[in-house]
């Protein structure tokens, strides 16, 4: 062989071996951790040999090893749920491009005040009037800095204590003019709203509510260090509670057991409850500010799951920080909450969601010390109060899977 032939054969047998081992490979390993999912084939081996057969097998979306046999590799058809197992190990292949989520939309501070974005709620809520376009910009409620949006609420005009017809405080309630079947939504804050009697929200609902779903993906009033994050939908869509094993939250507790019923009305729940995961202590409200914010992400993959991760900074994953127009959730560790999509909630559940980001004062059932007169003195004589009450958005994204259309209209 010439040294020019050998040099080539070199150079291909480098780009074989490459596009072998590292061709879509597996970026993510979990230790501790199994994923419940079918088996496809066993072989025996060390951790380090699962990748590769995992690769070279196309239905093997993700593998586990365990010490069984001296070691062996259990090559699985689907790279979740995770959940905690001790001296078992997972690795998660990356998707192949048609499993991919590309990015479909961003609404950021290049695009976010254009007319074909979001419309401006022109109504009341609780104690805010939540004002129109030409009024949240001119009165810089809403506006973009530095390459961010900022959403705020009016934190210097006194209410008149004597006029009834004010109905609260000036602030924004958006909702997205696109709507959405299925998708990656990332929502990434530098800061969220709080002060007296705040109620901070970013859900997305269907029409004909509750029979379209409603998924609350941040809902906290500014007294509560964490997030719940809930589904509302109408009869038949149960969760079943040995599923926290599939998420770091917790179950809100109604009466005193943990409320797994997604229905709106389901017997033994609080009314218009709906199934809530609340989200580990101080990753909310002032908590999240002060760590610098941090991320909001929700992965509805219709037939199978809808999952919600709240990142608070310094542990955004990195294909977030990087700005990855293809991130990929299966590297992103266990959801801080895990709903089951299936046949005791089937996907027909969910349909057509606009995004909604908003505040809101004094909400009824929000606990306020002094309770809702204390909340409403707060809210009409104290505007300086609510200098924290903005958002601070760096952008919202909707990544599609590559070549399906998520967005419904
Ligand atoms: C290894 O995984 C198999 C398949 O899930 C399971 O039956 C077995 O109990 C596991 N063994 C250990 C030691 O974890
Ligand atoms: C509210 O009280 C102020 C004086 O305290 C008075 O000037 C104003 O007219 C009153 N407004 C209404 C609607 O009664
Ligand atoms: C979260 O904080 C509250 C107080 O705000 C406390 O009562 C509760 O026990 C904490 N929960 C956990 C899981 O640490
Ligand atoms: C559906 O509910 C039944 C009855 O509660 C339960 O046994 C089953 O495991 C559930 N299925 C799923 C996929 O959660
Ligand atoms: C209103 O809130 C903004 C944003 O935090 C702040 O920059 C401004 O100083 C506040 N204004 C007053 C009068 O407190």
């Amino acid at each position: 062989m010439t040294a020019k032939k050998f040099f080539v054969s070199f150079i291909i047998f480098l780009y074989l071996n490459t596009n072998v081992l590292g061709q879509s490979g597996c970026p993510t390993t979990y230790s501790n951790t199994a994923i419940k999912a079918n088996v496809i084939s066993t072989a025996a081996g060390s951790v380090d040999s699962c990748c590769a057969l995992c690769q070279q097998n196309s239905a093997c979306a993700a593998y586990k090893w365990n010490s069984t046999s001296g070691g062996t590799c259990f090559l699985l058809d689907d790279y979740q749920p995770l959940y905690v197992s001790n001296g078992e190990t997972v690795g998660v292949t990356t998707p192949s491009s048609a499993n991919a989520y590309v990015l479909t939309k961003s609404y950021d501070s290049s695009n976010w005040l254009n007319d074909d974005t979001f419309s401006y709620a022109n109504s009341n809520g609780d104690f805010t009037v939540y004002v129109d376009k030409n009024t949240a910009t001119s009165k810089g409620l809403v506006k973009t800095q530095n390459g961010k949006v900022y959403v705020g609420m009016d934190n210097t005009t006194v209410l008149p204590w004597n006029d009834t017809s004010v109905k609260g405080r000036d602030a924004v309630r958006l909702n997205s003019i696109s709507t959405y079947n299925a998708g990656l939504f990332i929502l990434n804050l530098d800061h969220m709203p709080t002060g007296p009697g705040v109620l901070t929200e970013f859900w997305m609902s269907g029409p004909n509510w509750p029979n379209e779903g409603e998924i609350d993906i941040l809902q906290g009033p500014a007294n509560k260090n964490f997030n719940t994050i809930t589904l509302h939908t109408d009869e038949g869509c149960t969760m079943q509670v040995s599923d926290n094993i599939y998420f770091t939250g917790s179950w809100e507790i109604q009466n005193n057991k943990p409320g797994a019923n997604c229905w709106n009305n389901a017997p033994g729940q609080y009314a218009y409850a709906g199934c809530g995961i609340e989200a580990p202590n101080n990753t909310f409200n002032t908590g999240f500010n002060q760590a610098g914010g941090g991320v909001f992400a929700m992965e509805w993959n219709r037939e199978k799951f809808i999952r919600i991760w709240n990142f608070v900074q310094p542990n955004v994953p990195a294909d977030i920080v990087q700005n990855n127009p293809s991130p990929n959730p299966a590297t992103w560790g266990m959801p801080t909450a895990y709903f089951t999509i299936g046949p005791n909630c089937t996907a027909d559940h969910f349909q057509t969601q606009t995004m909604t980001l908003m505040v809101d004062l004094c909400p009824s059932w929000g606990y306020f010390p002094g309770g809702a007169c204390e909340c409403h003195n707060h809210a009409s004589f104290a505007p300086y109060e609510y200098s924290e009450a903005y958002w601070l958005i760096n952008y919202l994204k909707v990544f599609c899977k590559n070549g399906q259309n998520c967005i419904s209209s």
